[in-house]
């Protein structure tokens, strides 16, 4: 097998790829504007060289998910540089690779990641299925409802949280809830949150309690280890998140771009599928609730060299808090990693002052 991978890989060389890297390498630098690339903050990196540093881990849980495996598949214990490990020099290759699919069959997009053929699994299976009579799938004549238009798809959704006006009214969110990472025990979460988009949530962990926020200029997190600046990827998701509980009837000053895509289901519930482009040109997609118009998930993805590395945000239990609807529970899910905040308790139109979301002073 390694033989194999060997020859894929230098067949790609071959055919050019050294021409991919000065490319895509190039692009990279572009990214990297003011930012340090991973090869300047790590000690042995041979293939990420010009990837920015704060996807690093990104990458590596890509790699992870798509391999359905832990750190230590390709690590040993204590120091991440060393190479004592044949998959990590595996993963190299592969990675050389799927960047070469990508250069020479896709024209440079990143169609192909670890998962297309990984699929969760180390081992990629090369054997068709069996089992599923395909050809009797009765989906020759898939009946074609009409779309509906973009603006009904809002409208449905602004009427089912109470209508422009009552959402409108509100000013500020006081949230109290718990947060349960994966299985572990739920612990406190706060979160303070002011029109349009301010926002500081306040989550306490057993050891140390960590705030991260938003004062509708700047971003900083708060932790054991003292303040950072929050991602620039991770803060665009956050800023998302303080939108969307003020402006869910102004989705279309979010988004340049939205159109309905198709049906497709969740939980047995059918939606309607919208796809949005952010200014950016960053993509997402917004599904909404057949039935009750609520947006009911929001999917997201940044792009990484390996592939997209995506975020899922899932809601469910809308109540009503006075004359408008929230989700009580809302679940991301990550490569790796899902939390899931419930809402305990929300208090609307309390004054909360700015000066709460900015950085405390040292
Ligand atoms: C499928 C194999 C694979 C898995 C799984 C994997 N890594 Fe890696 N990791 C690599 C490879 C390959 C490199 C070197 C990349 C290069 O040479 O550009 C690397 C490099 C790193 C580095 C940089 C070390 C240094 O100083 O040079 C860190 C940190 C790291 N990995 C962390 C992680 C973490 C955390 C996880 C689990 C979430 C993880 N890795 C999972 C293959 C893997
Ligand atoms: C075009 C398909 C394809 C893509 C894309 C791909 N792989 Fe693989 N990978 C394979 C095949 C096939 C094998 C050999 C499996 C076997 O030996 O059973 C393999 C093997 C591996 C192994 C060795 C597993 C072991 O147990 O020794 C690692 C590690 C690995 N791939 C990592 C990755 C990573 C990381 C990516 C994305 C950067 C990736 N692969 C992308 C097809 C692919």
């Amino acid at each position: 097998m390694k033989q194999k991978i060997k020859i894929i890989v230098l067949f790609i060389f071959v055919c050019g790829s050294a021409f991919v890297f000065t490319r895509s390498g190039q692009m990279q630098a572009k990214q990297t504007d003011g930012k340090k690339t991973a090869a300047e903050v790590y000690k042995n990196i041979q293939v990420f060289k010009n990837l920015p540093a704060e996807q690093l881990i990104k990458t590596m849980e890509i790699m992870s998910s798509s391999l359905g495996v832990n750190c230590n598949f390709c690590h040993v214990q204590g120091d991440f540089s060393k190479d004592d490990k044949e998959e990590k020099q595996t993963a190299r290759e592969m990675i050389l690779m799927t960047v070469g699919i990508n250069k020479n069959y896709f024209g440079g997009r990143t169609e192909v990641s670890c998962a297309t053929c990984h699929g969760g699994k180390p081992h990629p299976a090369s054997m068709t299925p069996l089992g599923e009579n395909l050809f009797r799938r009765p989906n020759f004549n898939q009946t074609k409802d009409a779309m509906p238009t973009v603006d009904q798809v809002l409208d449905k959704y602004v009427a089912a949280l109470g209508g422009a006006g009552a959402l409108a009214k509100v000013k500020t969110r006081t949230i109290k809830g718990t947060r349960a990472v994966n299985d572990a025990a739920p612990i406190a979460e706060e979160v303070f949150a002011k029109s349009p988009d301010k926002m500081l949530v306040v989550t306490s962990f057993p050891q140390t309690s960590v705030s991260t926020a938003f004062n509708g200029a700047d971003s900083w997190t708060l932790g054991g280890r003292g303040a950072t600046a929050v991602h620039e990827d991770e803060l665009e998701q956050f800023k998302r998140d303080a939108r969307f509980l003020f402006q869910p009837a102004k989705l279309k000053e979010i988004y340049k771009e939205l159109t309905v895509a198709g049906v497709d289901k969740i939980n047995d519930k059918e939606v309607f599928v919208v796809r949005a482009v952010l200014p950016s040109g960053a993509r997402e997609r917004l599904y909404f609730d057949k039935q009750t118009g609520l947006l009911v998930r929001r999917f997201a993805a940044t792009p990484t060299i390996i592939g997209a590395y995506p975020i899922q945000i899932d809601y469910e239990d809308y109540r009503a808090v006075e004359a408008v609807k929230i989700p009580y529970t809302t679940r991301w899910s990550i490569p790796g990693r899902i939390w899931t905040r419930k809402i305990t308790e929300v208090k609307q139109n309390t004054a909360i002052d700015d000066a709460k979301f900015n950085e405390p002073k040292k």
